[in-house]
């Protein structure tokens, strides 16, 4: 089944630093990267990583950054009919700075990602119906997400909604059609306004989710695993224990992986299982897209783990 990921790209600027500088200081850090990313399109490269056939509905600037961002997107066969250029903007772009523990802060400055409208979904939805799940993450306008949930809900098309960055105008009510809505820990507080520094503490944040009429809430805690809850059950899935390099776009490979197993069975902890090695692997090395492994790799990392 193909995946459809209607979201962002951005072209992320990653510095390794020491400690971030002082106001009014020059710092030097030891060493940085330029990669493709945005969590759309990181989401897309990791599903098409892990097998599955992907659709990009997303926009780029009319700047340096655009050809390589769509060859970028054409090099993991995702397909890029619906990427298109937005004259007199600039693409997306996201400085990165990781620390030497492997943590991340990241700035982002959507540009052209704000001018996927509604409308522009609407000039793909024809290629949209012939997909078994839409991805949404928040880095494009809230109503564009909306209306992407709205066209899911209508075409009877699963919608798998990552509520990054949080938001609190993100309208919940308007996102209870999702069947999955994956949020990590900090999102999850945002969100909610409730805490999360416990396992009880995220199960009642969860469990608030889910009395808002959301069917799966699925909560990435790093190291402390992943929760699946629906209102029946509950599921922890623990975590690969791997020494973090870089953590930037785990959550984003944890997406890609998880929609692109699902897709192929329908099965949801099976899926949130390989979806835990992949973004395991994906923290030992440095980058976002450039961080998540080909197939062999992953097979060899899988196999090494016990099978999954
Ligand atoms: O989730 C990681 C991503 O967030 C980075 O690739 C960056 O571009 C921002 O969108």
């Amino acid at each position: 089944m193909r995946i459809a990921v209607v979201g962002s790209n951005m072209v992320d600027l990653t510095a390794y630093i020491t400690r971030m500088p002082a106001p009014g200081e020059t710092l030097e850090a030891p060493d940085f990267a330029l990669g493709c990313g945005g969590k759309g399109a990181n989401q897309a490269v990791a599903a098409a990583l892990c097998g599955a056939d992907v659709m990009m509905v997303s926009r780029v600037g009319a700047d340096i950054f655009a050809d390589n961002t769509i060859r970028n997107f054409k090099a993991y066969g995702v397909d890029t009919t619906h990427v298109k250029k937005v004259e007199g903007m600039s693409s997306g772009v996201a400085p990165i700075f990781v620390d030497q523990h492997g943590q991340n802060s990241i700035l982002i400055i959507k540009g052209a990602n704000n001018a996927l409208t509604p409308a522009e979904v609407d000039a793909a939805e024809a290629d949209i119906r012939s997909c078994g799940l839409i991805i949404l993450q928040l880095e494009i306008p809230l109503e564009t997400v909306y209306h992407t949930i709205e066209l899911g809900r209508r075409s009877g098309i699963p919608v798998l909604l990552n509520p990054a960055p949080a938001t609190k105008e993100l309208a919940i009510d308007r996102v209870c059609a999702c069947d999955f809505f994956v949020p990590n820990e900090t999102e999850l507080a945002i969100l909610t306004e409730m805490p999360t520094a416990t396992q009880e503490d995220v199960e009642h944040a969860a469990a608030f989710l889910l009395g808002k009429g959301l069917k799966n809430v699925i909560v990435t805690l790093g190291e402390r695993g992943v929760l699946w809850m629906t209102k029946a059950e509950k599921h922890y899935v623990p975590a690969c224990h791997v020494d973090a390099t870089d953590t930037s776009g785990a959550g984003d490979a944890f997406i890609g992986c998880f929609s692109s197993s699902y897709v192929q069975d329908g099965d949801t902890l099976a899926a949130i299982r390989k979806a835990s090695a992949f973004a395991a692997l994906s923290v030992t090395r440095k980058g976002t897209q450039m961080s998540y492994p080909d197939r062999a790799t992953f097979a060899a990392f899988l196999a090494q783990q016990g099978g999954q």
